[in-house]
């Protein structure tokens, strides 16, 4: 399932939503998996339980992380008062998806911010100089996104909830599928990641001991600023139109 959300896609859809449990009972989604009958209609209709427990088996995420995780996710559902959300959702542009994503390119250049795009990651990926990703790096990498987006793309824009979900996406393949201990993630790991849009078990990596927070991810985001000489504000002087006033709480 094409997502804008690797990881969403990864973990969400196949195997784990329906409750049958181990992240070792997940298999891959190959091409139309709508086919492979881990769920009737793939990527459709995930609701809070299901995102709770996906979360918090194939990555140990904590219930209040992925509980307002699902709050978020199901603004991009343009039902009213919806319970439940799909992946094609979290793709809409300006309601989560923002511009200068990692892997993406940006909405109004190609019409298209919810396919991996080479170039886009690319530059992303040049940052990550070291065997071991880095918090400067990944921060880096995400300030560079930014600039090359807001000088190549005319409609660029950049909500204040976009902007926090952006230093939420690295923070997310730092601390999440890399070592919040350490604040590093193994290249090969991410890599791995995103270009196969798969968690990379096959490479080694495994599910963390440690439970991640809110509060984790609150540090995460902020220690993500703070390595570009960044605050929240800063960045947020960087977007030229506010499209959504949406806040994560803290
Ligand atoms: C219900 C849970 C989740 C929701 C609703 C969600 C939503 C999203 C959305 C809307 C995007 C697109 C942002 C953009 O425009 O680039 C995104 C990207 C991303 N997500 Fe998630 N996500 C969830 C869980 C996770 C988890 C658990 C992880 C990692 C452990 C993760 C890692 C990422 C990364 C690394 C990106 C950046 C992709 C890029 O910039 O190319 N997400 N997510
Ligand atoms: C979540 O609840 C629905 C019913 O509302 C159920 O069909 C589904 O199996 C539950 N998911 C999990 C992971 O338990
Ligand atoms: C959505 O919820 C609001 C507030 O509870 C309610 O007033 C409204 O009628 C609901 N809309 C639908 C379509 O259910
Ligand atoms: C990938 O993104 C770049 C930069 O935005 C863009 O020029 C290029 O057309 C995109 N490639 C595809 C295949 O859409
Ligand atoms: C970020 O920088 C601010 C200001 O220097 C500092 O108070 C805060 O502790 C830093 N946060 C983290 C998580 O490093």
């Amino acid at each position: 399932m094409r997502s804008t959300c690797l990881v969403a896609a990864a973990t969400l859809v196949v195997g784990l939503v329906r409750g049958q449990g181990a992240v070792e009972d997940w298999h891959p989604p190959t091409t139309g998996d709508a086919n492979h009958g881990y769920l009737p209609h793939t990527g459709k209709g995930i609701q809070l339980n299901d995102t709770v427990h996906a979360l918090g088996v194939a990555l140990n995420i904590d219930e209040e992380v992925a509980t307002n995780l699902f709050g978020f996710a199901i603004t991009t559902n343009p039902e009213p008062n919806a319970t439940e959300f799909s992946l094609e959702n979290l793709g809409r542009h300006n309601v989560l998806e923002h511009d200068a994503s990692l892997s993406r390119a940006d909405f109004a250049i190609t019409g298209d911010s919810v396919s991996f795009n080479r170039t886009v990651y690319d530059e992303t990926r040049s940052y990550w100089k070291t065997d071991t990703i880095t918090v400067q790096q990944a921060a880096d990498a995400r300030l560079a996104r930014y600039t090359t987006s807001q000088a190549t793309n005319p409609d660029y824009s950049m909500s204040s909830l976009g902007d926090q979900f952006s230093a939420g996406e690295s923070v997310a393949y730092l601390f999440i599928l890399g070592d919040i201990a350490t604040q590093t993630a193994p290249r090969k790991f991410v890599e791995y990641l995103f270009e196969n849009e798969k968690l990379p078990t096959e490479v080694g990596w495994k599910r963390s001991d440690h439970v991640f927070t809110w509060e984790n991810l609150q540090t995460g985001i902020q220690m993500i600023y703070n390595a570009t000489g960044t605050t929240a504000e800063a960045m947020q002087k960087m977007r030229r139109r506010e499209i959504h006033g949406g806040s994560l709480r803290y």
